[in-house]
């Protein structure tokens, strides 16, 4: 099974994972805990060009190749093999970001990013996707009081409103695959919604299973 978190900034995908792999784990789940951009040797080296500040040159089809890539090496490394030996993956962000903040965010073209991410992933989709939905000044709020601050979270309010409308239209689009959370609860309040959630998938569908699209 593939679950996927998605959220803005400091909505606390990493907090929930966490216990959320351990939960699993003491179930007997064989868990993969990973995340984008980033999770492979290569990935964590295209993670440190897009995130970097400095990097101010970076166009905006770079910008989205380099997602791809990265995305593409954690797919074919990590996260098919393990769903192909029935594992279950929880990964931290994965092409919803990319529909949500280079489409959305940036405005680019939704069909052409689906065509360029299918590409990347071989066609692999989540079976379950959590969104952590939070107001854009509360997140961001939250990163900057942390100091962990990075390239995409200095764009203007504007641009993080879009992409949180994104997600929330993404979401609307599948409700049979999304599950939406209010990111303000308290954190255990929050585990235990999404424990009980997943208990219910893998009770309705059976043992954990993968979709592919054709
Ligand atoms: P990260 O520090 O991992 O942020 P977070 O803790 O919020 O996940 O940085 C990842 C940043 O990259 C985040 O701002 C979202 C952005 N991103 C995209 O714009 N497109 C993508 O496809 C992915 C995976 C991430």
């Amino acid at each position: 099974m593939f679950i996927t978190f998605e959220g803005p900034e400091g909505s606390g995908k990493t907090t929930q994972i966490k216990p959320l792999a351990s939960f699993l784990s003491r179930r007997g789940y064989r868990v993969l805990t990973t995340r984008e951009p980033g999770g492979t040797q290569i990935g964590d080296q295209i993670r440190e060009i897009l995130l970097n500040r400095a990097n101010t040159a970076m166009e905006w089809r770079t910008e989205i190749l380099l997602f791809q890539a990265s995305r593409a090496q954690l797919v074919e490394q990590l996260i098919r093999p393990h769903l192909e030996s029935g594992g279950v993956v929880l990964c931290d962000r994965y092409a919803d970001s990319t529909l949500a903040y280079q489409g959305y965010g940036y405005q680019r073209d939704l069909e052409a990013l689906r065509k360029i991410i299918h590409f990347a992933t071989g066609g692999l989709q989540p079976d379950l996707t959590f969104l952590l939905d939070l107001d854009v000044e509360a997140g961001l709020s939250r990163r900057s009081n942390d100091g962990d601050v990075n390239r995409l979270d200095a764009y203007e309010l504007a641009f993080h409103r879009r992409v949180r409308q994104g997600y929330l239209e993404l979401a609307r689009a599948e409700p049979q695959r999304w599950v939406v959370l209010d990111a303000t609860l308290p954190p255990d309040l929050l585990q235990s919604q999404i424990q009980q959630i997943l208990m219910e998938r893998i009770k309705q569908g059976g043992e954990p299973t993968r979709s592919e699209i054709p």
